[in-house]
């Protein structure tokens, strides 16, 4: 997830608008940041690593003034951020700049292809195909047909805008799944990813379509569908604040986070699976790395430990391969037996926790090989690794991790694919269904409504347990996390056939039970264990996938029926609604919990 913004207008204020709307954007990513802007016939461009306040120091002592222009804020996923791999990217002769949000699939072969007819890169991204391209098409001389032309050799998901040098009175931009909206102002036009970046300027706006394909003047807007033919759009009035507006329109981080996830699952998907086979060399690894290994072992810390607990069951169950896994701050100080054959998979949002770097150093002074599960390009884990699997979910703001986790859920899936694939198992129907997933996932978010009653209930009482068997239990371990964190409720995972050796004691009438149930082969144990607590007096919720029957709760929180080892990351979803409902009801600091931080970078 990146924040691109473009400009074109009658004055020469370009550049201030390309800097407010980045800055208001940088929510979306932030590891570098650049602007084109067209000045007589010439594009200047300027590009920093790091935080948007370098490329505005940069730029306090030049006099770029111009009337078109397009900025971005990024965050990385192909090439590390660096100044060259920052956008804007250009053509040969820098004549045409194009700043991209999303991924383009195919950029090896076309970047393979360009380069043998001579085009010079010089970065590591998947964007800079697309300024060559352009280039290529003749987009010097008609910008909108060479990016039609363009546009129909990249696949992916994305949304990109185009200036050139010699069209100082456009932008040409395309919409393909990734958002893009235009600000209609007065005898000025804005585009961005989201309304935030020129709320302060106009709140007449246009959503693009996908397939979408418009060109912006400073007095017309003109836009062809995915086929090519001249279409209007409505024009909306945006009434939300900018506060609002940068959260989506949500009140919180949080909430976004959860809703966004079957787009962040999306892009975790993106051309990982092809014929029902996973492709290994998408994750970061080779068949022959998958077929050496005879063990795992995962580390972690918080959040990213529980998709580990997911990722273990899968494994084992897909590719029988054994899976260790510990909490990071443990493993690092207890002398592991690690022997040769064993991979060590190093799980972390932010991948710079400082335990699960240390983790990282002791297996590789080991002459262990690591391979990183991580959402963050660029990051120490992302460095010291050997291999590197990125979950894509996009910038995480909310110190509660929501998507971070299901996307690590989701690329641990595709791993234990990989893995049985690597032995000569290959998994086609599970790898198709694994597909369906981001639409089982909007399926889901729009059925939840009602949490936020439970959320309310919940808010009343001071302990609350979550129960679950094999996989169920892993996500229980999560869900009394999230529970606990933003809520301050004490809550407690436990595997539900081992209540009855001491916390059934803790269950006397009212208390919240939160049974988690997707599993059909265990649902006849766990129902048991659900009349176990019923008994003494529980007040049972049960999250239940759609397939299962007869399950004695008080109140069911159903799930689409999907392969139960794809159940995890479906069944997260009411987990994390209502843990944050239940934060909202007590009136807790959502987004900001007590003595938490984002990422713990000291031990
Ligand atoms: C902190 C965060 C958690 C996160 C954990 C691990 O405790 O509050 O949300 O799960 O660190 O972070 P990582 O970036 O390594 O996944």
């Amino acid at each position: 997830m990146c924040g691109i913004v473009g400009f074109v207008g009658e004055d020469e204020n370009a550049l201030p608008f390309l800097l407010e709307g980045l800055q208001r954007l940088e929510y979306r990513g932030y590891d570098s940041a650049g602007v084109a802007v067209v000045q007589e016939n010439h594009l200047t461009v300027e590009k920093r690593q790091g935080k948007l306040q370098r490329l505005v120091e940069a730029l306090t002592t030049t006099s770029v003034r111009g009337s078109c222009g397009i900025g971005h804020t990024r965050w990385a996923t192909h090439g590390r951020p660096t100044d060259q791999n920052a956008h804007p990217q250009l053509d040969c002769h820098g004549q045409i700049a194009v700043v991209h949000n999303g991924i383009i699939e195919n950029y090896q072969t076309l970047k393979a292809e360009l380069m043998a007819r001579g085009h010079h890169f010089r970065s590591e991204t998947d964007t800079e195909v697309i300024p060559h391209l352009l280039e290529e098409y003749g987009g010097l001389d008609d910008l909108k047909t060479a990016v039609e032309r363009a546009e129909a050799r990249l696949t992916g998901a994305y949304a990109f805008l185009a200036i050139s040098a010699t069209h100082p009175d456009q932008i040409v931009a395309v919409r393909r799944s990734s958002p893009l909206v235009v600000g209609l102002g007065e005898r000025t036009n804005y585009l961005a990813s989201d309304f935030t970046a020129f709320l302060r300027h106009t709140r007449r706006a246009v959503v693009l379509d996908n397939g979408d394909l418009a060109v912006i003047r400073p007095w017309s807007v003109e836009i062809h569908d995915a086929n090519g033919v001249a279409v209007e759009r409505p024009v909306l009035h945006i009434d939300w604040t900018l506060d609002q507006a940068e959260r989506g329109g949500y009140p919180h981080f949080m909430l976004k986070e959860i809703m966004e996830q079957p787009e962040a699952w999306a892009d975790c998907l993106l051309g990982r699976i092809e014929r029902g086979r996973v492709v290994e060399e998408a994750l970061g690894l080779t068949a022959e790395e998958l077929k050496a290994i005879r063990r795992v072992v995962m580390v972690a810390a918080g959040t990213a430990y529980h998709a580990g607990l997911v990722g273990r069951v899968l494994v084992e169950s897909l590719a029988g391969i054994p899976v260790e896994v510990d909490v990071a701050s443990e493993f690092r100080y207890r002398r592991p037996l690690l022997e040769p054959g064993t991979l060590v998979v190093a799980i972390s949002q932010s991948g710079e926790t400082a335990d699960t770097l240390a983790s990282v150093s002791l297996a590789k002074e080991m002459g262990l090989k690591v391979w990183a599960v991580t959402n963050t390009v660029g990051s120490t884990l992302a460095r010291e690794a050997d291999t590197v699997g990125y979950t894509y979910a996009g910038p995480e703001i909310a110190v509660a991790s929501t998507k971070a986790y299901t996307t690590q859920i989701l690329l641990l899936t595709l791993f234990a694919i990989a893995l049985a694939q690597a032995q000569g198992r290959a998994y086609p129907e599970l790898a198709e269904q694994v597909l369906s997933l981001p639409e089982a996932g909007k399926s889901v978010l729009s059925a939840m409504q009602g949490l936020h009653g439970l959320g309310q209930e919940l808010a009343q009482h001071r302990d609350v347990f979550f129960i679950g068997r094999g996989l169920d239990w892993a996500l229980a371990q999560e869900g009394q996390l999230k529970l606990k964190e933003i809520s301050y409720l004490h809550a407690e995972a436990y595997a539900a056939g081992e209540l009855k050796h001491g916390t059934l004691a803790l269950i006397e009438e009212g208390v919240p039970v939160i049974a988690i149930l997707t599993q059909p082969e265990l649902a006849d144990k766990a129902i048991s264990n659900v009349l176990e607590v019923k008994a003494r007096g529980a007040r049972v919720w049960a999250v239940v996938s759609a397939n299962l029957s007869g399950v004695p709760a008080d109140r069911l929180i159903p799930i689409p029926a999907t392969a139960p080892l794809l159940a995890p990351v479906l069944a997260a979803i009411p987990l994390q609604l209502l843990a944050y409902w239940t934060a909202v009801s007590r009136g807790e600091d959502v987004d900001q919990p007590r003595n938490l931080a984002k990422s713990v970078t000291v031990e």
